[in-house]
């Protein structure tokens, strides 16, 4: 659920973008970051943990913690709480990965 009505945010999420996750299309708003579009979509799971392989999605919402990487437009390990979204911008879960996913961040 997008929100569409927001006192800070004003008039900011007016123009609608399509993004695709696992090749699905979304809906999204210039300005918005793919995490948080993803979330309005209700797309929770980014990936999984390296050890434990279990689910990992938004945690700190502000680049510090690694829990939200995902595969954006071929790059892997985007902070997609820090990555604004473009139109056709493709993501895939950060699941296939586990030797870069654990380089920098700790399960
Ligand atoms: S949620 Fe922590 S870096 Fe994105």
């Amino acid at each position: 659920m997008h929100i569409k009505h927001h006192p800070v945010l004003g008039k900011k999420l007016q123009n609608p973008v399509t993004i695709y996750f696992n090749d699905q299309p979304y809906t999204a708003y210039e300005q918005q970051t793919v995490a948080a579009a993803l979330m309005a979509n209700d797309i929770k799971r980014l990936g999984s943990s390296r050890n434990l392989v279990q689910p990992r999605g938004l945690f700190c919402t502000r680049g510090r913690c690694c829990s939200c990487y995902a595969t954006v437009n071929g790059e892997n390990h985007v902070r997609t709480c820090m990555t604004r979204v473009e139109d056709g911008m493709k993501i895939y879960p950060n699941d296939e990965d586990p030797e870069v996913r654990g380089e920098s961040c700790g399960d």
